[in-house]
């Protein structure tokens, strides 16, 4: 579904993507683990084309998104929830909700069922500005955002970042949701490794700009994360 090749991406001097590939099957549930700073959102944000690329090839289906306008993700059914959530403070829940709609053509333009069965709290705050909700809350119309366009990959950058933990074991659920039930393929990065455990079906770690190990969830022995996770 998703194959990256040969991927560079720089920051001015800075090399900070480098000859990095990643595969992600259809309907898999792909982690993307490693410490803090090694690329984890450039990559994503790389293939969400908010960033350009140096030299490399990300094949989405049959299409090259190193050539595609960041807006050309949206028809094409790639949600993002960044991190930090970014939600737009001054707009009210569903203003949020309606905002990345624009770039679906008029018939379209609606917001799926699917949004309020999996969230069914924002149904009454929709009128509620984004900003007057709480962390959690912001998460979860974050997440409601990126379903908003009906999405067939997923990627979420770090869900569980400042969230309390029964609202984690949450967001975990939906997750598994969206991907076993609703079909989504899901690449999430993330840092809690029981998080990381209970949802996804396959990890990659990322040192320094690339992926230097890989495999089905099972695999991710104690040795594996000494050598490329512990700080
Ligand atoms: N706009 C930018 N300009 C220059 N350097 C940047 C920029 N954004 C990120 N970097 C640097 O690129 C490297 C990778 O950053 P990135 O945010 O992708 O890491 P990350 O793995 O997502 O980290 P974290 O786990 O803390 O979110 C870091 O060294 C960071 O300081
Ligand atoms: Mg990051």
């Amino acid at each position: 579904m998703l194959d990256i090749s040969k991927l560079n991406q720089c920051y001015g001097q800075s090399h900070t993507l480098r000859d990095l590939y990643l595969s992600i099957a259809p309907r898999a549930c792909v982690s993307l683990i490693g410490r803090n700073g090694v690329g984890k959102t450039t990559l994503l944000k790389c293939i969400m084309g908010l960033l350009s690329l140096d030299s490399g090839k990300i094949i989405y289906d049959d299409t090259d998104l190193a050539g595609e306008p960041a807006y050309a993700r949206v028809p094409m059914r790639i949600g993002y929830v960044p991190q930090g959530r970014l939600i737009f403070p001054l707009l009210t829940v569903e203003e949020n909700l309606l905002v990345g709609l624009g770039a679906l053509s008029g018939d379209e333009q609606y917001l799926p069922d699917l949004i309020f069965e999996v969230f069914p709290v924002l149904k009454n705050m929709l009128k509620r500005r984004g900003g007057d909700l709480s962390g959690g809350q912001q998460q979860q119309l974050a997440i409601a955002r990126a379903l908003a366009i009906r999405p067939r990959l997923l990627l979420l950058d770090e869900p569980t970042e400042g969230i309390q933990p029964n609202l984690v074991q949450e967001i975990a659920e939906i997750v598994i949701h969206l991907n076993r039930e609703i079909g989504l393929t899901v690449l999430v990065v993330e840092q809690k490794l029981p998080f990381v455990r209970r949802v996804a079906s396959d990890f990659h770690i990322m040192t320094k700009g690339t992926i230097v190990a890989g495999g089905k969830m099972e695999e991710l022995s104690e040795s594996i994360i000494a050598e490329h996770l512990s700080l």
